[in-house]
């Protein structure tokens, strides 16, 4: 090709511009690594007693997110983050998807990798799925991911990769593999702690990147979910924390931390990391029934306050113009989806109305997050679980807001945050190994359907103000009965009992 030749394709490209393969070279890698139930008290930048050097060091050179929010439990988040739209919208308000139970993310919705796909990248996942696997169709590779490598469903064991599950209409409790390399059961890894086995299947995927094509790598770690179990080694080192609960725990987040430090070290010698975006996020807040910790937030998992919802998360990137700074902006796991297809020079061409915001220069330059509302969820069908249900006042005032406030409902606008309904576990838990850092039971105040909380003077949510602000307990409230007018039927039905794998099958579709 001579000069006038290349000058001319130069300048097609130009006028191609908006075809995104002709970008390649300028779109980053993005690397998204979620935990599962990592509280907000584990990580060592809010002042754990465990130890994170990995997730420290990353986050100080990136941006930590200090008003960052997930769900408060595991599938709706994914949904989420796959689809950058509210759960009331895909009809997943209510819970996770339980093994049996035949349905998955609406495949209506076009989904994060997808649209990463259609901007040239390759799509990796490695990891937690639990979006739904009852027929094929729902699978991560048949939606947008060209490899997968992972388990289906949650809460299985982390060596024997196996899945207990009672099958309420066959009356029986089925224990079965629940590992897929790509569609196939993946039967080989039997004894490999997965947290291990994940982040070497990551570090293999990096390896072998062909460094010219954009790379987009969802990573869905086991750690630190229950049950609680991890190598001796990571332990060893807490042998001063004497609840064996947190001990356990404390070294399962060591594990994990030590496999972000995996991933990252491999995108480096890749040489890929210049150009990389990494985000870490936890799905939900800790699980205090199985070591994890928020403290000093109220709630736990499964419920509504902020120690269900505010998430640990950070940025860290070269690309980053203002690294080294913490965000106070108002971000939320929905907004992942157009803040990459946006940093891709996509399209989110072919989603559903998203709730979602391009919040990339909040992050990177710490512009105002154009995030001004967050609908935590609405939830008609939401039930009490654990011994932590507090007395609460009858129903009087706001009878005529439209919405009813007697549904599990929350709603975040700028500083105020509305709970209506019981929003879950209203407990103040201690700190870990500090039995008197926690004030009076909450049976002092008793809970009312309606509470209004100054989220940034009371992140602890201890002063209850809606008698003092009814004009923002009645402008929420209808906010509130705005979103339910739009959200889709609840869709959770009952278990099928084709889902049986049988004593030697593997968990995955059957329908
Ligand atoms: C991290 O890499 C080291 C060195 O390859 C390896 O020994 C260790 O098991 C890895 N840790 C995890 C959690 O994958
Ligand atoms: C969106 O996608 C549809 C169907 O693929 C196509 O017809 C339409 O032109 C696209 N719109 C834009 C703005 O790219």
């Amino acid at each position: 090709m001579d000069k006038t030749q290349s000058v001319c394709s130069l300048i097609i490209a130009v006028f191609l511009g908006s075809f995104p393969v002709v970008f390649a070279a300028r779109q980053p890698h993005i690397v998204f690594i979620l935990a599962d139930d990592f509280g907000f008290y584990d990580v060592g930048y809010h002042g754990s007693e465990i130890r994170t050097p990995n997730l420290d060091k990353l986050s100080a050179l990136g941006v930590r997110l200090e008003n960052y929010y997930v769900q408060p439990i595991c599938s709706p988040s994914r949904n989420q983050l796959m689809t950058g739209r509210y759960q009331i919208h895909t009809g997943m308000q209510h819970h996770i998807i339980w093994p049996c139970q035949p349905y998955c993310v609406p495949l209506d919705e076009k989904l994060l990798p997808q649209l990463m796909k259609e901007a040239g990248y390759a799509t990796h996942m490695v990891g937690k799925w639990h979006l739904g696997m009852y027929k094929k169709d729902c699978l991560p590779t048949r939606r947008g991911f060209d490899t997968y490598f992972g388990y289906l469903t949650g809460s299985e064991d982390y060596y024997t990769h196996q899945r207990c599950y009672y099958i309420k209409p066959l009356s029986l409790t089925r224990c079965a593999l629940d590992l897929r390399d790509g569609e196939e059961v993946a039967t080989r890894y039997k004894g490999v702690y997965s947290t291990e086995l994940f982040s070497q299947k990551v570090t293999n995927i990096i390896g072998k990147h062909d460094t010219t094509k954009p790379l987009f790598l969802y990573v869905a770690l086991q750690s630190v979910h229950s049950p609680l179990q991890v190598p001796e080694r990571y332990v060893a080192p807490y042998s001063f924390i004497s609840d064996p609960t947190r001990r356990l725990y404390a070294g399962m987040v060591s594990a994990m931390d030590e496999a972000v430090g995996n991933i990252t070290l491999a995108l480096q010698q890749a040489g890929l990391w210049d150009n990389t975006i990494l985000v870490f996020s936890t799905d939900n807040g800790g699980q205090t029934l199985a070591g994890g910790s928020n403290w000093p937030l109220r709630g736990r998992k499964f419920s509504l306050w902020e120690g269900g919802v505010r998430g640990v998360g950070f940025v860290a990137s070269p690309l980053l113009k203002q690294p080294g700074t913490v965000s106070r902006e108002l971000i939320h796991i929905s907004d992942w989806l157009p803040t990459f297809v946006g940093l891709a020079g996509g399209s989110t061409n072919g989603t559903k109305p998203l709730d979602g915001f391009n919040v990339w220069n909040t992050i990177s330059s710490g512009i105002a997050s154009p995030r001004l509302e967050l609908l935590h969820n609405i939830d008609p069908l939401y039930v009490d679980e654990g011994p932590c249900h507090t007395e609460k006042n009858q129903l009087t005032a706001w009878a005529e807001s439209g919405f009813n406030v007697s549904i599990h409902a929350a709603i975040r606008s700028s500083n105020w945050k509305l709970l209506t309904g019981y929003p879950g576990c209203d407990k103040w838990f201690p700190r870990p190994g500090n039995v008197s850092s926690v004030s009076k039971p909450s049976q002092v105040n008793p809970l009312k359907p309606v509470m209004l909380f100054d989220i940034e003077k009371d992140p602890e949510e201890r002063n209850e103000v809606s008698a003092q602000y009814p004009t923002v307990v009645e402008y929420l409230l209808s906010r509130l009965y705005h979103h339910q007018k739009t959200a889709e039927p609840v869709n959770f039905p009952a278990d099928d009992p084709r889902c049986d794998p049988g004593p030697s099958g593997a968990w995955g579709p059957w329908a």
